[in-house]
């Protein structure tokens, strides 16, 4: 896969989309002007974060298994962490925190035909040694301040590149998920709802009890409280 290193870009999911030439691309960026987030939201991008995509094509990929672009993009990111002795853990469908703080976000932009994948842009950012403010370190972190010292960025990417390179399953996905059996708070625009968390099934929907009533979440739906 060729990999390009940019200096400063809007956002490297958009530098995909408009570099497409067919070839698959991973794209760092040192910091983004105009970084996006998951349901429109912006995604801040100070210097000194990862800011990676990596676009894909397929030849046959069922969009039905859409839900494995995500596992590899969370499980990667995980084992990253791990190899600078910091213990993640997945919030489904895409973030991945450390305790209850938000250390890295994923957007994932594919484009369908026919009931088929034919690319996809998986977008990471990873807060490494970005200043993180007092207002969004209520709920976010850095790998800077939990191993307590600077982390080579160049160190983070190469590991980042070889994790993504394995590709697993949802039962490597699942082993980060440390809540199930608890309560959590699904959001939606206009309700909570406080319900058990019991399992995420194969193709990315959160399986939940509420008031005995099992219900199957789709990501698009809610976002989820810890
Ligand atoms: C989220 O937490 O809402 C998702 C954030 C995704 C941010 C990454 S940074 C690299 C890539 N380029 C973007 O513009 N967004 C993603």
């Amino acid at each position: 896969m060729k990999i390009i290193e940019l200096d400063k870009v809007d956002s490297t999911n958009e530098y995909c989309k408009q570099n497409d030439n067919g070839e698959d691309l991973c794209v760092f960026a040192r910091k983004q002007t105009a970084g996006k987030g998951t349901k429109g939201r912006s995604f801040i991008s100070l210097d000194g974060g990862l800011y990676v995509s990596v676009m894909r094509h397929y030849e046959n990929f069922s969009a039905e298994n859409a839900f494995k672009i995500m596992i590899n993009g969370c499980v990667a990111v995980c084992r990253t962490l791990e190899k600078f002795g910091i213990s993640p853990i997945i919030r489904w469908a895409n973030d991945v925190l450390v305790g209850d703080k938000k250390i890295c976000g994923t957007l994932i932009e594919n484009t369908f035909s026919n009931g088929k994948i034919t690319r996809s842009i998986v977008g990471i950012g990873i807060n490494v040694n970005n200043e993180i403010s007092a207002e969004i370190g209520k709920i976010a972190v850095s790998m800077k301040e939990l191993t307590g010292k600077k982390v080579a960025l160049e160190e983070v990417k190469n590991a980042f590149i070889q994790s993504f390179e394995e590709s697993y399953t949802i039962e490597d996905y699942k082993k980060y998920i440390t809540w199930f059996g608890q309560q959590v708070t699904l959001k939606t625009y206009t309700e909570e709802r406080v319900v058990t968390a019991i399992d995420v099934t194969e193709n990315g929907r959160l399986l939940v009890d509420w008031c005995g009533n099992m219900l199957e979440i789709s990501a698009a739906e809610v976002s989820l409280r810890l």
